[in-house]
Parts: C-alpha cells; sequence; structure tokens
C-alpha cells in the first residue's frame, strides 16, 4: 500500500527536498503543492523522472480559493484519502531588521502565508487526511518560534519579529489542533528543520559571524523523515527538532 504525502512549498529549499528524498523511498507518491509548479524546473524534472509517482498541484497559502481548488484537485486523484501533509511553505521578514521598524502590512503578509496558510491547508486536506492511514500534520516551525528561546537573547533577540511570531503562532496552532483532532486519532506536531542551506537560511541578512547553516537539505531532510517515521499519537501537540530529535520548549 503506496503512502501518500502532500507537501506545500514543494517549488525550492526543503519542500523540494522532501519530495526528492520521499521518492527515493519504495513505495510513496508525492502531491508536490507549489505557487507555480510548471515554473518550477527541478520539480519538474522529478515528474519526469518519477512519472506516476509524483502530482503536482498549484497551491498558494496566502490565498484560500487557491488553497480550496488545491484539496478539491488532490481530492480527485485520491479520493481514498492522504496520508501524511507537510505544511513546509514559508517567507521571512524581507528585512532582517529591529522589531521596531517593521511595518504592518510587512507582518500581516509573513503571518497570512505561514500561519493562517498553514491553517487553512489543514482545514481543507483535514477530510482527505481522515480518510487515510498515517493521520498526521507537520506544521514546519522554527526554533525562532520558541518565546523561551527568544527570551534567553542570542542573535535574533529583538529582530524578526514577523517570522518569529508567525511560528510561535503556528506552534499555537499546532497545540489546538492536537486538541481539536484528538478523537480523530490524529497527530500534529510542529518541527523545526535545524539551519539550513537554503535561500531562506542563506540569506545575507541572517548572515551572522562565525554562525552559519550547519545543515545541507539533504541532510535535514533525512533527519526530518527519521523523526516523522517514528511519531506516535502520544507525540501529537509537541515541537520537535529534526536536527537532533529532542524537544523545543514553546
Ligand atoms: N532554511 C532554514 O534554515 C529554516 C530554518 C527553520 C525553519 N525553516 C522553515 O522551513 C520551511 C522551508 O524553508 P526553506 O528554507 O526551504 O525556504 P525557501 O528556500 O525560502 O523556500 C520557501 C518555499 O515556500 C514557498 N512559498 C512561499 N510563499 C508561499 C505561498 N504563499 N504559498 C505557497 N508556497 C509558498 C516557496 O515557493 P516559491 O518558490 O513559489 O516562492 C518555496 O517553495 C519554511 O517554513 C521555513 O520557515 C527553514
Amino acid at each position: 500500500m503506496a503512502l501518500v504525502w502532500v507537501i506545500t512549498g514543494a517549488s525550492r529549499g526543503l519542500g523540494l527536498g522532501m519530495v526528492a528524498a520521499l521518492l527515493e523511498q519504495e513505495g510513496t507518491i508525492v502531491v508536490a503543492a507549489a505557487r507555480n509548479p510548471d515554473k518550477a524546473e527541478a520539480l519538474q524534472k522529478l515528474a519526469e523522472r518519477y512519472s506516476g509517482r509524483v502530482h503536482t498541484v498549484v497551491l498558494d497559502t496566502s490565498d484560500e480559493a487557491s488553497v480550496k481548488a488545491a484539496a478539491a484537485t488532490v481530492e480527485k486523484h485520491f479520493s481514498d484519502g492522504v496520508d501524511f501533509l507537510i505544511n513546509m511553505a514559508g517567507v521571512a521578514d524581507s528585512n532582517f531588521v529591529s522589531a521596531l521598524q517593521t511595518e504592518g502590512s510587512e507582518y500581516l503578509r509573513v503571518l497570512k502565508v505561514n500561519t493562517v496558510g498553514s491553517f487553512l491547508v489543514t482545514q481543507a486536506f483535514y477530510p482527505l487526511l481522515k480518510k487515510g492511514n498515517t493521520r498526521t500534520v507537520v506544521n514546519v516551525s522554527s526554533r525562532g518560534g520558541s518565546i523561551t528561546n527568544h527570551r534567553a537573547g542570542g542573535p535574533i533577540s529583538g529582530k524578526i519579529v514577523a517570522y518569529t511570531s508567525s511560528k510561535a503562532a503556528l506552534n499555537m496552532q499546532t497545540a489546538v489542533l492536537a486538541g481539536a483532532l484528538k478523537d480523530d486519532g490524529f497527530i500534529v506536531v510542529s518541527t523545526c528543520p535545524g539551519w539550513v542551506d537554503t535561500d531562506m537560511g542563506t540569506r545575507s541578512d541572517f548572515d551572522m559571524p562565525g554562525i552559519k547553516p550547519d545543515l545541507t537539505v539533504e541532510e535535514s531532510t533525512k533527519r526530518h523523515l527519521a523523526l516523522i517515521a517514528k511519531l506516535t499519537k502520544d507525540d501529537s501537540g509537541k515541537y520537535f527538532s529534526a536536527a537532533n530529535d529532542k524537544e523545543i520548549p514553546y
């Protein structure tokens, strides 16, 4: 029995890396959701190479109509259900600045994609996930969304308020949905993939002297998938680091 994985943000970075890694595993089918899948060259190459095991679908997490249309399209192909939803799509603040310089429109843009967007995707795919075998939702958050860590200080202290709050709110969404979907036997978790050498992870304004991304996409993805494979219902509502398997304090 093939397991069906739905991955948002599949055009590049960690989303694309997860699509590639899953296709190397036997018995997986991937729904690769992206804003512009036709323009995502690497994704198109995977779709050609693994014809029949990759289904691309248009999905913009900031556009509710697009999210609903994507779920309806997936339902046509996978009416028996889907197994895993990975809410990977995400954006960061345009500038790595002190919180006081962040404009309201910028704050809302990030919350819309990262927090409300992930919620809308989970809501839209819930009926299909309920029909599936594993009923697992992974909200890809960030260590930067830990209020406990932020209070402890460090290089991002006082900065990137939109991204950090969007991920803190995503973590709360994980906890709330874990409660809402408990009786359905769902597993809902937040994860941090580690600091990874993607477009987001290598932005020049994130550059801090002596501190660099410590994981490649391949290494992060390997650890992320190993973490997901071990999840049980007791883990629902928790927040994990894929880099070291440990729980992150909220
Ligand atoms: N890299 C890191 O070090 C790191 C650390 C902690 C957490 N994370 C999290 O990991 C996830 C993936 O990050 P990444 O490093 O792979 O980032 P990335 O290289 O910047 O890729 C971001 C992905 O999100 C997609 N996306 C952006 N806005 C979207 C929207 N409105 N609707 C649908 N897709 C959208 C992008 O699609 P387009 O190609 O269409 O723009 C792209 O596929 C994010 O949630 C990020 O917060 C990353």
